[in-house]
């Protein structure tokens, strides 16, 4: 099928997780990890990381459960608007026009259910925000700089990877074999992802990327997470990525939204900027010091809303029973590791 022209995205922008006790995730965000508070009210934070622009990097709002409502890239000017709504209608897609100030700091939207069950958004207009880059005195926590990626769990990672190449992203990298596509990372901006794939029952958030700036942010989060004792929200690293060769550590909110906080990943904006195939059977992929990924980190997610604010239904994977047990007995994990019924 030929595709209308995509959309010019510059980036992943924002996320809206909703959450089941706003006091608590604020608790989390704002006091433990250091997120700065662009606005707020009885039902909702709006928080952006430090070296931030745009007015936030993601929305908290208080709900019934807990879940990931939508994904926001910003778009490079205000006709792409209408190319995004052209490219989703050619899809097949739902979409919708949001109107200027629905969401606080944020102009005129399109929102679209996506062919891989999310809804998506994206906008041009947004209020800037004070940068605050330099006021060391205010900074806290794990200090996050700004939203860097999102990761989605998806039943089809080669599908996935075919609707983002047509949205205009690149691939970076990827895990695979010589049959399967197990996992990609795909950018927009110039950095090694925008949006990454893990393969397992989805539609579903795997997480939301931070970028801190240097890795003694990542472990500092960790000491204060002891010290609390609350290391039961620290599962998985922190350690040092193969894929990306980010320094990482994954945390759980109090609602059990998983988050990344990840520095040191690469440029990616030459020309032909070559891809990084990992084999699904080097160790080193998912941590390069060969440290074991916890099952939780493959097997849990949260839940996405359509447009209309219900939860999307999952989608069984494409892989055969046979094909699942082969690789659970082969290859090990890479989503694909759950027993067949
Ligand atoms: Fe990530």
């Amino acid at each position: 099928m030929e595709l209308p022209v995509p959309p010019d995205i510059v980036r992943a922008a924002y996320a809206e997780l909703v959450v089941t006790d706003l006091a608590e995730a604020r608790r989390f965000y704002v006091d433990l990890l250091g997120f700065a508070v662009s606005a707020e009210s009885d039902t909702a934070l709006y928080l952006r990381g430090y070296d931030e622009l745009i007015h936030h990097n993601l929305i908290l709002r208080a709900g019934p459960e807990a879940a990931a409502a939508r994904l926001a890239y910003r778009v490079r000017t205000a006709a792409d608007l209408d190319r995004a709504e052209a490219f989703f209608a050619a899809l097949g897609s739902r979409t919708a026009r949001v109107p200027a100030g629905v969401t606080p700091g944020v102009g005129e939207a399109v929102q679209a259910e996506d062919p891989l069950g999310f809804t998506v958004e994206f906008f041009f207009e947004a209020a800037y925000a004070e940068r605050l880059q330099q006021r060391y005195d205010l900074r806290r926590g794990a200090e996050p700089a700004r939203l860097d990626h999102f990761n989605i769990v998806v039943s089809d990672v080669r599908a996935a990877y075919s609707y983002y190449s047509s949205l205009g992203f690149g691939l970076s990298e990827t895990i695979e074999d010589d049959q399967t596509l197990y996992a990609a990372w795909m950018f927009r901006k110039q950095t090694v992802h925008d949006m990454a794939f893990t393969g397992g029952e989805g539609p579903r958030l795997h997480h939301l990327g931070f970028f801190t700036h240097e890795s003694h942010q990542v472990l500092r989060i960790c000491d204060i997470l002891g010290s609390l004792h609350a290391e039961a929200q620290i599962e998985r690293g922190p350690g040092r990525h193969g894929v990306s060769n980010a320094f990482y550590v994954y945390l759980r909110d109090p609602d059990g939204h998983r988050v990344e906080l990840y520095t040191s990943d690469y440029y990616t904006g030459d020309p032909g900027h070559p891809v990084l195939r990992w084999s699904v059977r080097d160790p080193r992929r998912r941590d390069f010091w060969g440290h074991p990924v916890v099952p939780s980190w493959y097997s849990e997610a949260s839940t996405v809303l359509d447009l209309d604010g219900r939860p999307r239904p999952l989608l069984a994977r494409e892989q055969t029973a046979e094909q699942m047990a082969e690789r659970a007995a082969e290859v090990g994990a890479d989503g694909f590791t759950r027993s067949p019924l």
